[in-house]
């Protein structure tokens, strides 16, 4: 006569024996169990696969310039390194971050970057320039210099022109992990190589900058920034009167958005914009977000602190920091200002109720 622990048992490898089976049958009829996944699918809190990288200029500037030698312009349709995260699931999908696309791109003197536009926005975050390189956007040419920000936003007309005796070679910044997430990319070349010039150069920039002062000639626009370019003249007068001024904070330094003049909300509604000016020997309070970000080094040196292990980066460095890391930036000089430029998705987060941050204990 079998005991009842023999039967319960016995019991339990027959219903371990039909649970199987019953799984087994599952992916037939096109269903999984919820039990299963439910951990991963409603984490506790947000998980990612990206992880920490620093991208080294002087190992990026001198492969970009080899391949201004083996790929024309022409060839590339856009010569560009891309950033790609470390993680290969991310870096097949071109992202620099799960959401964010960062390149270095390169036009050579006499060279164009044919027209074209695409639903993905873009900006671009000039490292080095001099006097003739030019992006076209919808008719209007602005003119680049170091630190400038320009925009070529959704399906705007766009090419690059470079008339200077120099390289021009900047960051490019994208939204197309998200746009391709959604599914929502479309891309089509303009009928000649340049677009026609409809306008006076830096047009948005002179009409717009002042930021108090919208021209109401130009119809409102409430979604992506009427500026083409953010020149860094501007920029420079702001971060220095803030430093001036005082106005700081211990999580950020002084911080900047980069804003759209009629609304003062994001320059693009998939990017966020800013610049930070950290003073000598500053290390900040540190933070976790739900946006991930990149960081551009504009000038100076020093390193990050991301989820305990310290980064270290110098002037025209790019790095990331993926979504919940914590984060902290410390200015390694005693005698320099740190600046940063970053991007994000901040705004969709904003949007759709998703953002949340938190200011956390420092971890160095
Ligand atoms: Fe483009």
């Amino acid at each position: 006569m079998a005991s009842a622990d023999t039967t319960h048992q016995q019991g339990m490898a027959a219903d371990s024996q039909q649970l199987e089976a019953y799984l087994g049958s599952l992916p037939g009829i096109g269903v999984a169990p919820l039990w299963e996944s439910l951990a991963d699918l409603v984490p506790v809190e947000p998980r990612t696969p990206d992880v920490p990288f620093v991208w080294r200029y002087a190992e990026v500037r001198p492969a970009l310039l080899r391949a201004g030698e083996l790929v024309s312009a022409e060839e590339a349709e856009r010569r560009v390194l891309m950033l790609l995260n470390p993680t290969p699931s991310v870096a097949e999908r071109g992202g620099t971050t799960s959401t964010l696309y960062a390149g270095i791109q390169l036009v050579l003197p006499g060279e164009v970057a044919r027209a074209h536009h695409h639903v993905a926005s873009a900006f671009r975050c000039v490292i080095e320039a001099s006097d003739g390189a030019f992006t076209t956007v919808d008719g209007e040419r602005a003119m680049m210099s170091p630190g400038d920000l320009v925009l070529t936003s959704n399906w705007r007309w766009h090419d690059h022109g470079n008339d200077s005796d120099d390289p021009i070679i900047w960051l490019d910044g994208l939204d197309v992990p998200l746009v391709n997430f959604f599914n929502a990319n479309f891309f089509e070349l303009y009928p000649d190589q340049r677009q026609k010039i409809t306008k006076p150069d830096n047009f948005s920039t002179d009409l717009y900058i002042h930021g108090r002062l919208n021209p109401l000639s130009e119809p409102r626009a409430d979604k992506h920034s009427p500026v083409i370019n953010y020149p860094w003249r501007e920029t420079e007068r702001a971060l220095r009167a803030a430093i001036d001024a005082g106005a700081e904070s211990p999580v950020d330094g002084v911080i900047f958005e980069y804003t759209n003049p009629f609304t003062g909300g994001s320059v693009m509604p998939t990017l966020s914009c800013f610049v930070q000016a950290m003073r000598p020997g500053e290390h900040t309070q540190a933070r976790r977000r739900t946006p991930s970000a990149v960081y551009h080094v504009v000038r100076g040196s020093g390193s990050t602190i991301i989820d305990g292990s310290e980064y270290r980066w110098e002037e025209k460095d790019t790095f990331c920091v993926p979504t919940w890391a914590a984060h902290e930036h410390i200015n390694g000089s005693a005698s320099d200002e740190a600046v940063l430029f970053s991007f994000t998705n901040q705004a969709v987060y904003t949007s759709l109720d998703l953002y949340r941050e938190e200011v956390i204990e420092r971890q160095g």
